[in-house]
C-alpha cells in the first residue's frame, strides 16, 4: 500500500467544491485543475493522489480499499450500506429523498392494492414503506424516474429532489419527505488505521472550514 493518501472524488460540480476544501486543508494537487480527460492526479510533495469517479461508485472504491477516503452522498450510503467509516458531514450537496407523485395524487385512492413505486433507491424505498406499514410493488429503474408515473408505470416515485425543477417540469410534486441528504466524508476501515494522522489532519481542517462557513451563513 502506498504512503500517499488516495482520495476518490465524485466527478462533477460537487467534486470540485470538495477538492477546493481538501486543497485548503493542505492536500493540494495543482495538476487536477488542468482541464483534461485525465482521471488520476498525484502530488507526491503533499502526499496525495486523487481519482475522479462516478459519484455512485465512490463508496465501492473506499469499501474495497482502492481509495483510503472519498466523498459520497448519504443516499448511496443508506442504499448500499458499504462497510466504511463515515467521518464527517460535508454540508454540501444538500437535497432530500422524497416520494413524488403527479399533482393531485392521493394514496387513499390506491389503498386497496400495493402502491407501485418506481425508484433507483430500492432499499430506501422498501424501508420507508415498511416503516409506515404500506404494501408496495417496487419497479427498479436506473434514471429518468420522473417519467414512470406519467406513463402509468408507477403510482409514485422515490427519488432525490434538489431544486424541485425536474418534478415541476414533469407535473409532479413532493408527496412525502423521507430524509435529508448531504455529502459525507468516508474512509476505508483498515486503511484508516495506517493513515490516521493524515486523515485526522484533513478532517480537522474540513470541520473548521465547515464551521466558518456556517458562521458566515448565520
Ligand atoms: C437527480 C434526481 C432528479 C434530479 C433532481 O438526478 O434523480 O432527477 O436530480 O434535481 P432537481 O430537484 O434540482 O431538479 P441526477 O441529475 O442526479 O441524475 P440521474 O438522472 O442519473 O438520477
Amino acid at each position: 500500500m502506498s504512503d500517499m493518501l488516495n482520495i476518490a472524488l465524485p466527478k462533477g460540480r460537487l467534486g470540485e467544491k470538495v477538492y477546493a476544501m481538501f486543497e485548503k486543508a493542505g492536500f493540494e494537487c495543482p495538476s487536477i485543475r488542468e482541464n483534461n480527460r485525465k482521471l488520476i492526479f498525484e502530488n507526491p510533495e503533499a502526499g496525495v493522489r486523487y481519482f475522479w469517479v462516478k459519484p455512485s461508485d465512490v463508496a465501492i472504491y473506499v469499501e474495497r480499499g482502492a481509495a483510503d477516503i472519498g466523498v459520497a452522498g448519504k443516499d448511496i450510503l443508506l442504499e448500499y450500506a458499504p462497510d466504511v467509516y463515515e467521518l464527517l458531514d460535508m454540508q454540501l450537496g444538500k437535497c432530500r429523498m422524497a416520494v413524488a407523485a403527479p399533482v393531485g395524487f392521493n394514496d387513499d385512492d390506491t389503498r386497496r392494492r400495493p402502491l407501485k413505486v418506481a425508484t433507483k433507491f430500492e432499499n430506501i424505498a422498501r424501508r420507508y414503506y415498511a416503516s409506515i406499514g404500506r404494501d408496495i410493488d417496487i419497479i427498479h429503474l436506473n434514471g429518468s424516474i420522473e417519467i414512470a408515473p406519467i406513463l402509468g408505470l408507477s403510482d409514485v416515485i422515490v427519488d432525490i429532489v434538489e431544486t424541485g425543477t425536474t418534478l415541476k417540469e414533469n407535473d409532479l410534486c413532493v408527496y412525502e419527505e423521507i430524509l435529508p441528504i448531504s455529502a459525507r466524508l468516508i474512509a476505508n476501515k483498515a486503511n484508516f488505521k495506517f493513515k490516521q494522522q493524515a486523515i485526522r489532519k484533513l478532517t480537522d481542517s474540513l470541520q473548521e472550514q465547515i464551521n466558518t462557513r456556517t458562521e458566515v451563513q448565520a
